[in-house]
This record gives structure tokens, C-alpha cells and sequence, in this order.
């Protein structure tokens, strides 16, 4: 993809439906009873890829592009796959679905791409063989393709030492498989998807924040009977809107109306660094869909100043850095991005892609053990952007090459089809 600077990015947009949570509803719709109907589901790579694993396993899903059917088959309802789960490039799917075959009483074995089978598995591995369960890494590097037989599972109190909702939830499931109850207490909230859906489709599950300063958060989950199929209409992925809130403030003269966009708190860390940012973003038309918090929101161009990013709001925007650090290359002053280590196990290492990619188009950018430090400020230009197949760094790069000087060529642009294939179309529709 070629891109050049432009002006007056003006009108309304929507985006496709939240990664997180549209897996979880193939996933949850899978192992309940009945029909589970699933509305603005992402048609996203990742998200087909957890469609392909539940298929694989007996599942009739109906993918009829506006809405999804789910013709689950209960808790126990999954029959043995007859041959490998393909999880293509996703985290989420690899991760939760662990949990779920771990409780299962069939052999399972499962493989990605090449950065999804270099993504460390040990942080899921550790806590299901807590449990009981039967996982290991095929190569013996802790990593993908990954190899599942039948265990008798019981429930732990996990300490989780990393805020991952990834973890978080391949823990929960498992857990609906196990004897006794199962807890996994993590340093801070991550998000939430998994909690709130699982209980919607009838697990016992319950979640305990600290009021006292103490920022760590617990989910307990018992085992139930069954879980029972749902109405789903999931929300706008606010981490596809970033590329458009960040767009309507540092494209000059421009105003954007994104409708319809999920702000769960946990998911919203976004919305607070642009405040602090001195950006003119107002959220419109608040209500609740489905148990999740929805807004459109309003953003018009802004003169951004650098800040400090650290701590628990770190997981709260975890897949937005590259998008922050983009407008942080074109703010005044310097943005120091802090506790932000797991950019380094995403689809690409983050710290190094953001910082290679902003300095290839003139911005001080230094990299650090557990985040980035930006000087903002300077020009940016045109460059030549290695995306290393990260869909998040081929579309954060597409907004620093619309408001850089000359042409930027984005190599593997098609990445952006992970989780957000009509990307580059939404954006000619506001030109
Ligand atoms: C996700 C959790 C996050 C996030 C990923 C989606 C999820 O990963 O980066 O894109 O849907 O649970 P971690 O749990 O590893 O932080």
C-alpha cells in the first residue's frame, strides 16, 4: 500500500465488531445448549480461525456474513477433531481454547503461522497443568504447535504474575471442567469480555475488585450443568477505532463521528490518554448493548501534547500503543510509555517495530525494556514501513504516513485482514 499526506478527513464512519469479543461468542455459543445468534460479528481472519477450530469439532456454525449462527452442543457436546486445529495468527483463539480442550476426553493438537507459533504458551501451560491438565509444546520450546490428551481437571487459586485476559480466560474455561472452584487473581484488570459473557450464558462466575487501593483483580468460576446459547450484538472494536480517533486529531481540519464503538472500561484506556492529550474527543449518545457500554464518538483536530503512560492503565490499551505512539511522534514534548513488556510477545515485539518504524520516518524514538520513550514534534516523512505482518503495525502507520511529508509504502498491508479487512476501504469513504 502507497500512501501520501493528506487534509480534511470529515464525515461518519463504523467499524467491524470487537475481536475479543466476537470470539468469545463462537466460543461460549459452542459449548452451550441451543442456539447462540450473533450479531456484527468480525469477519476478521482471527476470528474465522476460531469458527474453523469449533467446525473441526462438530459444531454447526452458520456464517451468514451480517449475523453468525451457533448450533452448540452443550459442555460436553464436542466430538474429537480429525486433524489439526489451524489457529492462523491468533493469540485468542490459541489461548482459550486451551482452557476448553484441556476439559475435554479427546486428543487435540493445534499449530499456527510462524509468529503465532513463536508466541509464548508456557504462561497458559503452567496454570493448566496446575490444574491437572495434559498440555505440551510439541517442539519443547513452550511455544505452539501444541499437543492436549484427556486429564481429570481440579479447580486452583491461580496469582497470575501478568494482567492477560488471554490467560484470565483459558483459566476460567478450564475451570468449567474442573472439580471445585477455580480463581485466578491477576495485578490488574484486564479486560473483562470473558466475565460478563460467561455469566450472561449462565455460568456461575463471579468477579472481585479490591476498593482500597489495591489494584488487583480476582474471577472465581464454579462448574455448572450447561450454559444455554445467547443473543449477541457485539459492539464496535474500539481497537479499530483508535485508528480513526487518532486520525481525526492529527490530520488537520478534520472531524470524525465513529458510531457505535464498545468503551467497557477496560478496553477504554485509549479515550483517557487522548484526554490527557489535549484532544477535542467527546463520547455521544452513551447507552448499555448486550451488558457492554457503547458511545460514538466525536473527534476533531487537535494540538497534542506528550504525557506519561504507566501503570494499570497499561492493560486497558495494551493494543493501542502503536496508534498512541503515533500520535506521540506528532505531539509537542515527550511521551514516556512505562510496564508495558508484553508488547513484546504481541504479533510482532511492539517496542521494536513502533520505535524502528517512527525513526525510518524522523522521529526520536528510543526504545526501553518495558516501553518507549517518543520526542515529539518533528515532522514526520515518508518512509518504507516493515510491518512484519502485524496488523496493528501496518494500520498505525497508515495514520503517521496520511499526515506525513511524502509518499510511505506500507510492505504487507493485506495483514491489516486479521482484524480489520475493510480498513483501507472505510478510509477512502471520509477522503
Ligand atoms: C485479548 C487480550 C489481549 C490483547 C489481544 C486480545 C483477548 O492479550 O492484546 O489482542 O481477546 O483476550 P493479552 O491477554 O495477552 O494481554
Amino acid at each position: 500500500m502507497e500512501l501520501t499526506n493528506i487534509t480534511g478527513l470529515k464525515g461518519e464512519v463504523t467499524v467491524p465488531g470487537d475481536k475479543s469479543i466476537s470470539h468469545r461468542s463462537i466460543m461460549f455459543g459452542s459449548i452451550a445448549k441451543g442456539t447462540t445468534e450473533v450479531h456484527n460479528f468480525l469477519q476478521g481472519a482471527d476470528c474465522l480461525a476460531t469458527i474453523g477450530c469449533f467446525r473441526r469439532m462438530g459444531i454447526d456454525i452458520e456464517n451468514r456474513g451480517s449475523f453468525v449462527l451457533i448450533h452448540g452442543k452443550g459442555l460436553h457436546g464436542l466430538s474429537a477433531p480429525d486433524s489439526l486445529l489451524d489457529v492462523g495468527n491468533s493469540g485468542t483463539t490459541t489461548r482459550l481454547i486451551c482452557g476448553i480442550l484441556s476439559g475435554q476426553p479427546f486428543d487435540s493438537k493445534l499449530s499456527g503461522d510462524e509468529s503465532l507459533n513463536s508466541r509464548p504458551m508456557k504462561r497458559i501451560m503452567e496454570p493448566l497443568r496446575q490444574m491437572g491438565a495434559n498440555i505440551s509444546s510439541i517442539l519443547r520450546n513452550d511455544c505452539a504447535p501444541l499437543y492436549i490428551t484427556p486429564a481429570h481437571l481440579r479447580g486452583i487459586r491461580y496469582d497470575s504474575p501478568v494482567a492477560s485476559a488471554q490467560v484470565k480466560s483459558c483459566i476460567l474455561l478450564a475451570g468449567l471442567y474442573a472439580e471445585g472452584e477455580t480463581s485466578v487473581t491477576e495485578p490488574s484488570l484486564s479486560r473483562n469480555h470473558t466475565e460478563l459473557m460467561l455469566r450472561e450464558f449462565g455460568a456461575d462466575l463471579r468477579s472481585v475488585y479490591s476498593l482500597d487501593g489495591d489494584t488487583k483483580a480476582t474471577a472465581i468460576i464454579r462448574p455448572c450443568e450447561e450454559l444455554y446459547g445467547q443473543k449477541i450484538h457485539v459492539p464496535g472494536d474500539i481497537s479499530s477505532a483508535a485508528y480513526f480517533i487518532a486520525a481525526g486529531l492529527v490530520i488537520p481540519d478534520s472531524e470524525i463521528l465513529i458510531r457505535d464503538i464498545g468503551i467497557n472500561p477496560t478496553r477504554a484506556g485509549i479515550l483517557r490518554v487522548c484526554e490527557d492529550m489535549g484532544a477535542d474527543i467527546t463520547l455521544l449518545n452513551q447507552r448499555k448493548e448486550g451488558g457492554e457500554p457503547v458511545a460514538d464518538i466525536l473527534v476533531r483536530t487537535s494540538r497534542l501534547h506528550g504525557i506519561t503512560i504507566k501503570g494499570d492503565i497499561i492493560p486497558t490499551l495494551i493494543d493501542e500503543i502503536p496508534i498512541i505512539a503515533v500520535m506521540a511522534a506528532m505531539a509537542e514534548g515527550t511521551t514516556f510509555i512505562r510496564d508495558a513488556e508484553e508488547l513484546k510477545v504481541k504479533e510482532s515485539d511492539r517496542i521494536e517495530t513502533v520505535t524502528d518504524n517512527l525513526k525510518a520516518m524522523g522521529c526520536n524514538a528510543i526504545p526501553t525494556a518495558d516501553g518507549m520513550v517518543i520526542c515529539g514534534g518533528t515532522p514526520l516523512h515518508g518512509a518504507t514501513i516493515h510491518t512484519l505482518l502485524d496488523h496493528r503495525i501496518a494500520m498505525a502507520f497508515s495514520i503517521a504516513a496520511l499526515a506525513a511529508e511524502g509518499h510511505t509504502k506500507i510492505l504487507d498491508s493485506h495483514c491489516v485482514d486479521v482484524s480489520f479487512p475493510t480498513f483501507y476501504d472505510t478510509f477512502e469513504a471520509l477522503l
